[in-house]
């Protein structure tokens, strides 16, 4: 029986990662290992909890005892890496945990990978550690070659991880295959990211902070999508390849928030600007090229449908969201966004 450990599947990603695998490809077990940070929730995997092909183990892809002895039992065929810290501005507030968990895990995850001999590992990385690109020049697109230029402390703990991937391939023959995808959004969204934050704000009736002018362009791909993406490069992918993954999809940020207001028929007045990101990244855009011609995959979701859809989910699953709006998340969002 083929095994796939699943590190981070309690995180927004991940847990949609493994429904999908769950749906498309039911032959594969899944050992889903995450740490249950302030990020991952154990009850989006409810429906998981009864398969027989589906287990839960809490440990840090940092400690490497833990690691070692989940891999000891499973025999993993597959790993794949989603668990990392992931939120840009946690990061300028505090880097370390961002180097511990994204590079010195991953650094782990890889030393394991070679002693059990596992026949793929996947590194599940962001367009983010190319940088960024000017807004006043739209004919330029990030590709596998772009040199990596990572502005967050985030970006480069991911941009670090990655380097780590190309040297165990080159190093040590590990077969290794890296996605770096443009910004996801979907359910079970933590809802830190703007896409959800500003779904959830407006459904209060809370002002929707928007960073600077609004102008920033990120490049939107529907969670599914990419699934479906860094499955095909597991199946299909080559070995020491690098595939960026995005639908061409850039939208203003200022642009995204008003069609949240529109869906939710509720008064642009609630857009409030604050003070910008530290180091805000203008521009992110990816050129698919190559994973398309490698691999024949395209995007299905279109952003108006995928939005509509995201909008749908999050007032139907309120509970999920005001759940996991703890007490951490309210002193982050107080710190974060009080007097800005
Ligand atoms: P997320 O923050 O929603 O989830 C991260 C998960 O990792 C959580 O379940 C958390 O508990 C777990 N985790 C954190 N530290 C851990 C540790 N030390 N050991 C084990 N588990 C740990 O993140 P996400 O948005 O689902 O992102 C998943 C991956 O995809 C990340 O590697 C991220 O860099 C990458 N990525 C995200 C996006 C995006 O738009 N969200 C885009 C491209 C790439
Ligand atoms: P985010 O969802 O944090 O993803 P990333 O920084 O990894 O791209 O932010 C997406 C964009 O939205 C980014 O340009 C910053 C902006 N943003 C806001 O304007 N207001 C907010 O409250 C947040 C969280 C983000």
């Amino acid at each position: 029986m083929k095994t796939m450990i699943v590190t981070g599947g309690a995180g927004f990603i991940g847990s949609n990662f493994l429904f999908y695998m769950r749906r498309t490809a039911p032959e594969w077990r899944l050992v889903c290992l995450d740490k249950l940070t302030y990020a991952g929730n154990l009850s989006t995997l409810s429906p998981l909890m009864e398969d027989r092909m589906f287990s839960f183990v809490r440990g840090d892809i940092a400690d490497r005892e833990c690691v070692y002895a989940l891999f000891e039992r499973e025999k993993p065929t597959v790993v794949v890496n989603f668990a990392a810290e992931t939120h840009v501005d946690r990061s300028i507030e505090d880097p370390a945990v961002f180097l511990q968990t994204n590079v010195m895990g991953t650094q782990v995850l890889l030393d394991a990978c070679r002693d059990f001999a596992v026949e793929r590992f996947h590194q599940v990385s962001t367009d983010e550690v190319y940088g960024d690109l000017p807004l006043d020049r739209p004919d330029l697109f990030f590709t596998e070659t772009t040199p990596l230029r990572p502005s967050s402390p985030y970006s480069a703990s991911k941009a670090g991880a990655d380097l780590l991937c190309r040297a165990y391939g080159r190093t040590y023959d590990l077969p290794v295959t890296v996605s770096r995808c443009s910004n996801n959004y979907g359910p079970y969204q933590f809802p830190e990211k703007l896409i959800p934050l500003m779904i959830a704000n407006a459904l209060a009736d809370k002002p929707l902070p928007v960073y600077g002018t609004g102008v920033n362009v990120r490049d939107w791909l529907y969670v599914e999508d990419h699934c479906a993406a860094i499955y095909d490069i597991i199946e299909r992918g080559t070995p020491g390849s690098v595939y960026n993954v995005g639908g061409h999809n850039e939208m203003r940020n200022i642009d995204i928030v008003r069609m949240i207001l529109r869906l939710l028929h509720k008064s642009e007045s609630l857009i409030t600007f604050v003070a910008d990101r530290k180091g805000h990244d203008q521009r992110y855009a990816i050129d698919p090229t190559f994973i398309h011609r490698e691999l024949g995959w395209l995007p299905k979701t279109s952003f108006a449908d995928g939005l509509e859809k995201t909008v749908a989910w999050y007032r139907t699953n309120r509970t999920w969201w005001e759940n996991i709006v703890n007490g951490e998340y309210r002193d982050y969002y107080e710190r974060m966004y009080s007097n800005r």
